[in-house]
């Protein structure tokens, strides 16, 4: 086959392996950079040119691992892709839907298998006491819809820090929502990879000493860990309902049982596949292999 990984950065880990994995089971990997491509989008057939003039030719299969920096940009590649016909292990939908945490939210709670923490939502300045009452009150989590790796989260002890810090990311304009804090999960979440319709690998994720925020990227370590079957069923419900085939669904451990707190569009490969031992590239590449065969059968019967 002949796969694209459509991303920012050839030499990142995640982006790495995929390659690898591919090249490993045989198929022709190429590296896109989202940056370098430009679309004739009213050409008869949908073009998609490459910086120094080449035109793409169709790719069986597109990864995307789209930054959340360039998401509007590389999204639209994406759309030209699929366009083409190419297999997309993720769609531009899927991504934009993930993208936003509190469109996320919305989503998960109309699913009676996913259960996710106390969340609220306010325009005006005016609500934000009733909106801090609506989740139960301080200590609560303050979170920027469109915030990665732990950036956008903070923890508000008090009702009064809580109205200022909204307040003050209101007179900014950023969007936020607002959201009980799990304080029994004491610093730990878990990440499940799900791939298709399954978890292939979970870890347990514990926030560096004085932090409440599990991230990897703010120092977190992850250890593999044994989910329980209603954890794997809430994980693998949460990526079906956002619409995404490869996915890191991040939950927590509650006094009410695990709750989902958002789903990952581009999963990082390395800490999980350090904690695991696991080959999650490999893994990836088989479940495009056996879509696009899939994909191939469906197409031949409808011809025959
Ligand atoms: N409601 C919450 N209660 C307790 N901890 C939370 C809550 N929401 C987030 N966290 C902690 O903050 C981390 C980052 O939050 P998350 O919603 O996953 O945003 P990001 O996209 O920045 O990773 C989580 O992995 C978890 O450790
Ligand atoms: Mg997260």
């Amino acid at each position: 086959m002949k796969i694209a990984v459509l991303a920012s950065d050839p030499d990142l880990y995640s982006n790495r392996r995929l390659i690898e994995a591919g090249e490993q089971r045989g198929h022709e990997v190429h590296f896109i950079a989202i940056k370098n491509c430009y679309m004739d989008i009213t050409a008869r057939k949908p073009e998609i040119h490459y910086r120094g003039g080449e035109i793409l030719k169709r790719f069986d299969a597109v990864i995307p691992r789209i930054r959340p920096a360039v998401t509007f940009y590389g999204t639209a590649v994406l759309r030209q892709f699929e366009m083409q016909g190419s297999y997309i292990l993720n769609g531009p939908i899927a991504i934009t839907r993930a993208r936003d945490k509190l469109r996320t939210m919305q989503m998960l709670c109309d699913s009676n298998d996913i259960d996710i923490p106390r969340t609220g939502f306010a325009n005006s300045p005016l609500d934000t006491k009733d909106l801090i009452n609506i989740v139960g009150g301080a200590p609560v989590i303050i979170k920027l819809l469109e915030g990665t790796q732990g950036r956008g989260v903070v923890l508000a002890e008090t009702n009064k820090a809580a109205e200022s810090v909204i307040n003050a990311f209101k007179s900014l304009h950023a969007n936020i929502l607002v959201q009980e804090f799990i304080k029994e999960s004491k610093g730990v979440d878990l990440r499940c990879f799900v791939i298709g319709d399954k978890v292939v690998a979970s870890m347990e994720r514990h926030a560096a000493e004085g932090e409440f925020r599990a991230n990897i990227h703010l120092g977190g370590t992850g250890h593999k860990v044994k989910i329980t079957p209603k954890e794997r069923k809430m994980a693998v419900a949460a990526a079906k309902v956002v619409g995404l085939k490869v996915s890191g669904v991040d939950l927590i451990r509650s006094d009410h049982g695990p709750m989902v707190l958002e789903v990952n569009s581009a999963p990082g490969l390395e800490g999980v596949e350090g904690a695991t031992e696991k080959d999650i590239a490999g893994l990836m590449i088989e479940h495009i292999e056996k879509q696009v065969e899939k994909r191939r059968t469906k197409k031949k019967k409808v011809a025959a």
